[in-house]
């Protein structure tokens, strides 16, 4: 099923997340609706949150990716209750984008790569590295189940340039190709 999507402005997005304690069918049945919510609006990341649901959960694919990174071909994945647990201390830029603040990309500065531990659909344990654009996503979705947002790590002069713009989310003013609330 697809869900709508929560758009900046949302309490949904700064609400605190919670732990999932087992692959229940209505965890299952979550995830399912995510991964399809996610293709439908052509997004390469969803989180719970951004579907109303204030839960430690995202999911990835970085199939569409594949085409510059080759090694990015079938990073399908689930992340259940994830820890980053270390930061690189190199950063680099990146121009994100969220499917909660549609039509907005700016350029985002985040550690290159990470360590997490995290649960996968099973609540199989794991324990892994990421890099590159991986590592981006990643970050970007763990963000959504701390309550923030990427526009919240652009620099305050950014930030005052964007707030026309931030403003008119919660009003309706933006569009997109797919059903947000
Ligand atoms: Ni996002």
């Amino acid at each position: 099923m697809i869900l709508p999507i929560e758009v900046y402005g949302s309490p949904t997005l700064r609400a605190a997340n919670g732990e999932m304690d087992a692959p229940c069918p209505e965890a299952r049945k979550l995830i399912d609706d995510m991964f399809a919510t996610m293709y439908a609006a052509e997004g390469v990341g969803l989180a719970a949150p951004q579907v109303g649901r204030n839960v430690r959960l995202f999911v990835v694919d970085l199939t569409p990716w594949a085409d510059d990174e080759p090694e990015l071909a079938g990073f399908r994945r689930t992340f259940v209750n994830p820890e980053i647990y270390e930061r690189s201390e190199e950063e680099g830029f990146y121009n994100e984008g969220c499917l909660s603040l549609p039509g907005l990309h700016e350029d985002v500065r985040r550690p290159v790569s990470i360590r997490m531990r995290y649960l996968d659909e099973n609540f199989a344990p794991h324990d892994g590295e990421f890099a590159g654009r991986a590592a981006r996503v990643i970050q970007h979705e763990y963000d959504h189940l701390e309550g923030v947002v990427f526009t919240d790590r652009l620099s305050p002069l950014r930030r005052t340039l964007l707030k026309g713009r931030l403003a008119g989310f919660p009003k309706g003013k933006y569009k997109a190709a797919y059903r947000t609330k």
